[in-house]
């Protein structure tokens, strides 16, 4: 194997160096871009929410990112092994790796229930078509397939089938392929869309809505809300950057490489909403339709812009696969602690953490169903919640809640103190300045990691709470 580097004789590499750029690209793009952003955005009122998400990404998300690719790229390990490499054996930062690990099964578990309902919309849009459907009925039918157990479960199944498949073909032959083929066509296919959108008359409309902040809607928790995506939307929090940094050549500009991803990511979830946003307003609809927005509101463009019925199933299958790309991260964590850590083969650790999430996923995938036990699934699940004080939230939406708001921002918050802190000054320099060109830049980032991104996290969790207005401080 021609591998570039001599720093590992076994681990594999990406074979270039736009390898990691675009693996890290087809981690990050994915169904929080397309589908969780514009429907989170519409549910907090849209500009506020936006601009704090944008602050987020920039002054928190970009330098965690920078954090996780150099634990990889130095320790040459996933996220268990990096944190022991870069501390000490029985060390208490190892569980942070652990965290990840789990944090990747409760992520996959319901990513893969709605990447499988994009597989039916492909199916749908080519069976079917959308041409001659009222807004309504084109909404009705995500209702209707959001709450079939056989639907959402057998597309959840087999959307875990795929990932499993092209996860355990190994890194090179399966994700670095499937990134560099898959991601520019989205991006175009996006444009169009773009222009498209542009051209109704509700684009102004949305443009007030995405970027002016004056929504009322806005609170702490959405504060909460907007931090925890900005990790979910970059794959961060949970070691999968540690993970792909480490399959990482010692000659890639880690700056430079986060810089790109993060730009690339914030561009198209900004285009999803300016997309979809003007759709729903032409036609009149809430843009706090939860998580059937993209559901309902592509096809109902769809159903109205001439060609639709040829860009439809395009859509839906770029929306398929920029999933899978991101599904494939999310599993090469879990299964990567199992090869590295435990020494099991590839195949079997990857059959066997991709059974296990597919398994966790069941319930998510009849969080919406009526259909199977008597009539009571949904509502038995909506009772199972207010044990957390959550009421109407399904297991999907709790699962999402837990793993977005919850363990990626502690998970990122202890990533951050692990590289700003325990890290070795050394390396930490070395492998921050080593193939870069923007070396100078690092002890600004040093600063930022040491003190702002702990703080600023730690805030908004004091925010959120509630604390902070009891001491009368918001
Ligand atoms: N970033 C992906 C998205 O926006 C989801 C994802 C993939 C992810 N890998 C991750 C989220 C790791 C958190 C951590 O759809």
């Amino acid at each position: 194997m021609a591998d570039a580097t001599k720093t590992s004789t076994v681990r594999s590499h990406w074979r270039s160096r736009v390898g990691f750029v675009l693996a890290a690209a087809g981690s990050a793009v994915g169904l929080g871009n397309i589908w969780k952003f514009p429907y989170i955005t519409g549910e907090n009122g849209g500009g506020w929410f936006v601009l704090v998400y944008l602050v987020c990404i920039a002054l928190i998300g970009v330098p965690i990112m920078m954090a996780e690719v150099l634990i990889g790229k130095t320790s040459q390990r996933s996220p268990v092994g990096a944190f022991r490499a870069l501390s000490k054996p029985r060390s208490p930062w190892i569980l942070s790796g652990w965290l990840g690990v789990l944090t990747a099964f409760v992520i996959l578990s319901y990513y893969s229930v709605v990447a499988g309902w994009s597989l039916h919309y492909i199916w749908l849009s080519v069976s079917e078509g959308f041409n001659g459907q009222t807004p309504d009925q084109i909404g009705d039918t995500f209702g209707a397939v959001a709450g079939s157990t056989s639907i959402s479960v057998g597309w959840h199944l087999a959307f875990m089938a795929i990932t499993i498949a092209i996860v355990a073909a190994g890194i090179r032959n399966g994700i670095e392929v499937a990134a560099k083929v898959l991601m520019p066509t989205l991006f175009v296919l996006m444009l169009v869309m773009l222009v498209y959108a542009a051209t109704r008359s509700g684009f102004g409309e949305a443009v007030a809505f995405v970027f002016q902040p004056s929504s009322k809607k806005f609170t702490g928790a959405g504060a909460l809300e907007a931090l925890g995506h900005s990790f979910f939307t970059l794959s961060l929090g949970m070691g999968a950057m540690i993970t792909y940094g480490s399959y990482m050549q010692k000659s890639t500009d880690i700056v430079k490489a986060s810089v790109t991803v993060s730009l690339l990511d914030t561009l198209v979830a900004l285009m999803s909403c300016l997309i979809l946003f003007p759709m729903l307003f032409t036609v009149g609809k809430d843009p706090a339709a939860g998580p059937g927005l993209v559901f309902a509101s592509m096809p109902i463009a769809f159903s109205q812009m001439p060609g639709g019925t040829i860009l439809a199933p395009i859509f839906f299958v770029l929306l398929a696969f920029a999933a899978l790309t991101s599904a494939i991260s999310l599993l090469e964590v879990a299964a990567s602690y199992f090869i590295d850590e435990q020494g099991i083969s590839r195949a079997v650790a990857v059959l066997g953490t991709g059974i296990t999430i597919a398994l966790l996923g069941i319930p998510s995938a009849m969080s919406n169903s009526t259909e199977i036990f008597g009539a009571q699934t949904a509502a038995s699940t909506e009772n199972f919640m207010q044990v957390f004080g959550k009421e109407g939230m399904n297991w999907l939406d709790f699962f999402d809640y837990l793993a977005s708001n919850w363990m990626l921002p502690i998970g990122a918050l202890l990533i951050a103190l692990f590289a700003a802190w325990r890290v070795g000054d050394e390396a930490r320099k070395q492998g921050f300045t080593e193939g870069s060109t923007w070396g100078n830049v690092y002890m600004i980032w040093l600063q930022v990691l040491r003190y702002v991104v702990p703080i600023a996290i730690v805030a908004v969790f004091l925010y959120a709470s509630g604390i902070l207005a009891k001491l009368g401080w918001v």
